[in-house]
């Protein structure tokens, strides 16, 4: 049986480098630890520095009694940490840097299966990248939402209620002294945004792609069913060795078509299709952007979550939950799509119940009928962009009005509150060099914050354009992820303020309304690109040498696909 093990390339056998492997790994292990028993890395994302996944040690050591009941060894493996709040330029930027770093080092050393523990934005999707292309058996804890904190009496969502707190302010209906008492109410207790912002968003799609024990994902971070769950995943991948069941096996386009169908159900946020496409790219699964608005725009919203709706992630957890959402639209599922469990997502949701129809509603009473997001294409997005009509005005949906642009972020916030800029609420905001390349990392800074004339007069939303992406727990009428982006020679790059620019959310079309020839004959001005980066080394110069657009999933051109687990040579 050992010599079926991965782990017995390293451990079989009597040989010196046999005995250097073995002997450096004793430390209190019992003597049968090399003999066939599934040796398991819990590849750790906890770090103070990102605060939402700091509980992740405790969760760990759930994994590991799991583990070790199941006769396996489990072995911890700090890998690369993402705290979206903290890194800058974005926590995007480094995403593939995270994937890269953490599927060498699964590969390189002697593991058989992987519990990954993610939580932040990123760091789920970087896990399952790199899960995917070293492609050993793999599932994902994540680590939850915080609960629900409340400020004056009233409930208060991770990065929603800040956008709407600062408009407020600048609106001039909230002080500043206000708006920095509620910033000790906003984070309640461990765990990642409550909203259905990334965090949330690609934990239930994990799940509903078939790599986390189903039930599991939007358990609330301090809830003790996290721990129970935890436990039952180091069982699991032990499971998981001993079948072969690895993630190429699990997630299929089918999974695929699952989680499109759940992304829209709950009304998650727009960067899981960057995520999706890059995973799919790993994988060798065909995934469009097309298949996005394709699979997933006729179906109904049923989850009322900030930042498009009300309630919060404790909330949906208590209502019953993914499952409870995903038993509503089990007709749309791919009942052949399996989980890590080796059954069907579909058999999984037997016995799933609504127990609060405010939060989760059912089939024939939808918040919306229709909830995906929707592709857009024209002469401004040849390959694509994205908007999500669920956060977005009705009423801008089908939209004409005259550019205003900016060339970068900096050119954005020194002249958008300028009292002379000459914007009215019918002006399209255009905001470009944020896309993959020209940041570098692609920010969220498409739902730019509103000129402040405009707001005092009580407007409180416009259509803004974008290379860049937008957090998930915004909202707005913002087209984003335009591609390609200005900094790869797309279009958005050649938009001039007072060019007419039209926007039909239900014929799927954005338009520069200027002539071909007259477009052909136009050149970036030099603002426009002396705001692209240029950096000279390092991670962020192999990243704007080798990044993909967004309509592919802004993953590295030679980081797509899958190298397997295989290591070519010895280490002595
Ligand atoms: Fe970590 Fe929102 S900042 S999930
Ligand atoms: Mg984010």
């Amino acid at each position: 049986m050992a010599a079926e093990l991965r782990s017995a390339q390293w451990y079989g056998g009597t040989d010196r480098n046999a005995y250097i492997h073995r002997a450096w790994m004793r430390r209190g292990l019992p003597h049968d630890a090399f003999s066939g028993r599934p040796h398991i890395a819990i590849a750790n994302t906890a770090s103070d520095l990102t605060p939402c996944n700091a509980h992740l040690g405790e969760v760990a050591r759930s994994v590991r009694d799991g583990v070790h009941e199941a006769g396996g060894i489990p072995l911890e493996l700090p890998v690369v940490s993402l705290g979206e709040t903290q890194v800058r330029p974005t926590a995007m930027l480094w995403r593939n840097m995270a994937a890269m770093a953490a599927e060498e080092m699964f590969r390189a050393n002697p593991v058989d299966g992987l519990v990954l523990l993610g939580g932040c934005d990123k760091t789920i999707p970087a896990l399952l990248m790199a899960a995917a292309s070293v492609d050993l058996p793999a599932l994902v804890v994540p680590g939850g939402p915080m609960l629900t904190g409340t400020f004056r009496g009233a409930p208060l969502g991770c990065g929603t209620d800040v956008w709407r707190l600062s408009e407020e302010v600048r609106a001039g209906e909230m002080s500043e002294q206000e708006f920095t008492r509620s910033e000790s109410s906003m984070i309640r207790s461990r765990g990642h945004c409550n909203t259905m912002g990334t965090a949330s968003t690609m934990a239930v799609l994990a799940e509903a792609l078939g790599m986390v024990l189903p039930g599991l994902a939007g358990t609330p971070a301090p809830d003790s069913r996290l721990l129970e769950s935890a436990h039952e995943s180091g069982r699991l991948a032990v499971e998981l060795v001993h079948e072969g069941r690895t993630p190429s096996h699990v997630v299929t386009a089918a999974s695929f078509r699952n989680a499109i169908v759940a992304l829209a159900a709950t009304g998650g946020s727009t960067n899981a299709v960057v995520h999706l496409l890059a995973l799919a790219g790993r994988l060798g699964v065909e995934l469009s952007l097309d298949d996005f608005d394709r699979v997933g725009a006729d179906v109904p919203l049923l989850v009322d979550l900030l930042p498009a709706g009300r309630f919060l992630m404790d909330d949906l957890y208590r209502a019953g939950g993914l499952a409870a959402v995903l038993d509503q639209v089990r007709d749309l599922l791919d009942p052949a799509a399996r989980t890590v469990t080796g059954r069907p997502l579909v058999d999984h949701l037997d016995g799933a119940r609504i127990w609060d129809p405010e939060v989760i509603r059912t089939r024939d009473a939808p918040l919306q009928p229709a909830a995906g997001i929707a592709v857009l294409r024209g002469n401004l997005a040849p390959s694509g962009a994205l908007i999500k009509p669920a956060a977005a005005s009705p009423e801008l949906l089908r939209h004409r009005g005259r550019a205003v642009v900016f060339d970068s972020i900096e050119d954005f916030h020194a002249r958008i509150d300028a009292p002379d800029l000459d914007v009215d609420a019918d002006s399209v905001l255009v905001l470009r060099g944020c896309g993959p390349r020209g940041y570098p990392g692609m920010p969220e800074v498409s739902n730019m914050p509103l000129p402040r004339k405009l707001l005092e007069r009580g407007v409180r939303d416009m259509v803004r354009i974008c290379d860049g992406r937008m957090s998930g727990t915004a909202y707005g009428t913002v087209v984003l992820h335009v591609a390609p982006e200005a900094a790869a020679g797309g279009p958005l790059a050649l938009v001039q303020n007072g060019d007419w620019i039209s926007l039909d959310v239900e014929g799927r079309g954005l338009t520069l309304e200027v002539p071909d020839a007259e477009l052909a004959a136009r050149t970036p001005n030099e603002a426009t690109v002396a705001g692209y980066a240029a950096p000279r080394r390092g991670w962020e110069r192999l990243y704007v040498d080798h990044v993909l657009q967004a309509d592919t999933g802004a993953d590295l051109d030679f980081l797509v696909g899958s190298s397997g687990s295989e290591v070519s040579r010895e280490s002595h």
